[in-house]
């Protein structure tokens, strides 16, 4: 079976770090092992439209946000085909034929739309647009045939839920549809970090983010009004580095170089956090690390950035290019399920 890694991302504002720890790294290393056959990056403007649809600049806006994003992480137009989501017809009519093999209650259960019902306060207004967006992205997945799909932990009942549809479909009109595996890092503290602010998640909303394309001063603002242990008042205080999220964040970004380079007193992470723990270790002197570190994982990023800003006509050709390419392949997908629905009418078209 051929290996095709896919996956996307909603243009509802610019990457942040989680994103970079919790998916855009994985992403960038799976290109760079060239160990599959085709490789899938796309931006979701339509399921981005499903929870705001009112506000159709913002996603319109963030489409170039997000793809100057992609590349300035390293993301390599040469490997990757990059396309736009609602420049894909195809997509929405394989949604229409998906919504048949699931219930308004299994829609219902999926706990990460669940949480995200509870975010947004839609009442009783629940659009329809929104609880269907995991059939809609099964079909994004099942569209390119994709195997792996490298995403966030919250994804993970996006891919249970396509796995059922995939099942559904296969035993109903026969095999057609590949079943996707998820792939989440392996570590615990890349698969969801916390805001600046300890708040459970990074989110846009909460405001609590640093973002890729955040400059140096930002970063140093951010980092320097981070949450940290608030029992820490004096250095000779014994610290706590678990729910600490300036630890979190080095646990997660962190190497030895780094510590070499910059914090040689300590030879890892460990260590530090040991003398922390002790008490007799500042929070700025951590948090100075932690910039630096930022700093270090930054740079290369905002210098892609730069050059993809300065040659933004080189950034349209990839996404027209990949998305043509893209709508190519989901043409021929949705030839096979048209066919295994006895819907081709070969005979008269
Ligand atoms: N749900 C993803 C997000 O919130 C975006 C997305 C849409 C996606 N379709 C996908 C991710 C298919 C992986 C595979 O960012």
């Amino acid at each position: 079976m051929k290996k095709i890694i896919l996956t996307g991302d909603r243009p509802t504002g610019p990457l942040h770090l989680g994103h970079y720890v919790g998916s855009l790294k994985n992403r960038v290393a799976l290109q760079n092992a060239d160990d599959y056959d085709e490789m899938y990056v796309f931006i979701a403007d339509t399921q981005a439209l499903t929870d705001n649809f009112k506000n159709p600049k913002k996603v319109h806006d963030n489409v170039i946000e997000v793809m100057l994003d992609y590349l300035s992480v390293g993301l390599d137009p040469e490997k990757v085909t990059f396309f736009i989501q609602s420049k894909i017809p195809e997509l929405c009519e394989l949604t229409m034929y998906y919504m048949n093999l699931v219930t308004l209650s299994r829609l219902e259960r999926n706990p990460t739309v669940k949480q995200e019902l509870k975010e947004k306060d839609f009442k009783t207004s629940i659009p329809v647009g929104f609880l269907t967006y995991p059939v809609s992205q099964t079909a994004d997945i099942t569209a390119f045939e994709a195997t792996i799909v490298p995403v966030g932990e919250d994804q993970l009942p996006m891919l249970e839920q396509a796995r059922e549809i995939v099942r559904s479909f296969n035993n109903i009109y026969g095999k057609t549809l590949v079943e996707p595996e998820a792939l989440i890092p392996d570590s615990a503290v890349c698969r969801r970090l916390p805001g600046t602010d300890g708040k459970a998640k990074m989110s846009k909303s909460l405001g609590n983010c640093i973002y890729l394309k955040d400059d140096s001063k930002t970063v140093m603002k951010k980092v320097m009004s981070m949450y940290t242990d608030p029992k820490h008042l004096k250095i000779t205080d014994p610290g706590n580095t678990k729910d600490n999220p300036v630890f979190i964040y080095l646990e997660a970004l962190a190497t030895e170089e780094h510590f070499q380079k910059y914090l040689p007193n300590y030879k890892n992470l460990t260590e530090l956090k040991n003398h922390y723990e002790r008490g007799g270790l500042g929070d700025v002197v951590i948090k100075m690390f932690l910039y630096n570190v930022i700093e270090d994982v930054l740079n290369p990023i905002r210098q892609r950035r730069h050059y993809y800003e300065d040659n933004l006509e080189l950034v349209y050709k990839y996404l027209y290019e990949g998305t043509k390419k893209a709508e190519s392949k989901a043409a021929e997908t949705l030839a096979k399920v048209k066919k295994a629905m006895l819907i081709d009418y070969k005979n008269i078209f």
